[in-house]
């Protein structure tokens, strides 16, 4: 009797153990995320969701993500990096710190995020698009009688003094691909002589891409120079923010996603790679998130007010030289020199 009672006990709680048992074997993914934390928590949930994997999600700016993945490159912690400027995923991808794979879902992709993928050598795949450009706060500016920039040249006049914002592009991979673009469009003698030009119009270097532009929102300075789909971000927020791209033409992004070198979850990394790229996952980004990109997967709508940018005028961007490791370091280290350092 008492043998029986005990094989029955043990019979339950191999029961009750069964659920936590197939539940841990679902396994965790370590997700470094470098969009904007609304649309970062929408993929953590939902992934988690639609696949029983949990999910720790980690929130930095591009060249912040860049760097914690360089200082934990002996001992990775992180398993997939998703969103984020390309330049640094391809210059990660050069430095050997992010892994090859191809997903079955490239065949629904644009093709310009494949080509991200076959430039970095199948480590890094587009998930979405963006254009440079200018956020203005409409109000702010028509009560201090100013018009808004509609060319870089009008960045440069003393009506914008103190009034404009950018981030660093230390941190941000946006800053970066502004400093990219001008040395595209001037040369790059020119577009440092530009930056420090513009230096005195400029009252702080935020540390992530967005700051400018929610700085804007909140009526904290006039211009900012921004990705142009977070402008419509926070004007569809209901703040008084409107955006142009310059006349001159602009730079833009591949937003992109790489697996980490010596990911400790391979299979759920991959797992949600997969599930990134597909339409429903990138609908969350406007859906869940509210964010404006152009997204990856060629079935994904663009959403509604969303800039359209084959009616911008972008420039051709040339991402396998501005995505190289050794030129992002000696632009960025330039910048420091020539422009972080002037006096306010
Ligand atoms: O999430 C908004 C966004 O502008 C993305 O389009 C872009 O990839 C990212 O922020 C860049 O952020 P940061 O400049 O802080 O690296």
């Amino acid at each position: 009797m008492h043998r029986r009672l005990l094989l029955a006990a043990l019979g339950a709680a191999a029961v009750s153990l069964l659920p936590a048992a197939r539940a841990s074997a679902q396994g965790t993914l370590n997700l470094y995320c470098s969009v904007q934390i609304e649309w970062c928590q929408a993929i953590a949930t939902n992934f988690q969701r639609d696949t029983g994997i949990r999910v720790n999600m980690t929130q930095r700016g591009s060249g912040e993500t860049l760097a914690a993945i360089r200082a934990e490159s002996q001992n990775p912690r992180g398993d997939v990096w998703f969103g984020g400027t390309g330049d640094p995923h391809l210059a990660a991808a050069e430095e050997n710190l992010t892994q090859a794979y191809e997903s079955p879902n490239n065949a629904n992709l644009h093709s310009w995020a494949l080509k991200q993928w076959q430039q970095s050598g199948k480590r890094a795949v587009g998930v979405y698009a963006g254009a440079v450009g200018f956020g203005f706060n409409t109000e702010l500016l028509a009560r201090k009688n100013i018009a808004p920039p509609a060319c870089w040249a009008d960045l440069l006049d003393p009506r914008f003094k103190g009034e404009i914002q950018i981030a660093n592009p230390n941190s941000s991979g946006t800053a970066y691909v502004v400093i990219a673009t001008l040395v595209q469009l001037m040369g790059e003698d020119e577009a440092f002589a530009f930056l420090r030009r513009m230096h005195p119009n400029v009252n702080a270097y935020a540390r992530s891409g967005t700051g400018p532009i929610k700085a804007v929102a909140r009526g904290e300075t006039g211009v900012s120079i921004s990705f142009v789909h977070d402008a419509v971000t926070e004007k569809n927020a209901g703040f008084p923010v409107a955006w142009a791209t310059p006349c001159e033409g602009t730079g833009y992004e591949i937003g992109s996603m790489s697996i980490l070198r010596g990911a400790r979850n391979l299979a759920p990394a991959r797992r949600f790679y997969d599930w990134a790229l597909t339409e429903a996952a990138q609908r969350l980004g406007f859906e869940a998130g509210g964010q404006l990109q152009t997204p990856s997967n060629r079935n994904a709508p663009l959403p509604p007010n969303a800039p359209d940018l084959s009616k911008i005028r972008l420039i051709d961007y040339d991402f396998a030289k501005f995505g190289s490791a050794a030129e992002r370091r000696r632009l960025i280290e330039r910048w420091d020199r020539e422009v972080g350092a002037l006096p306010r």
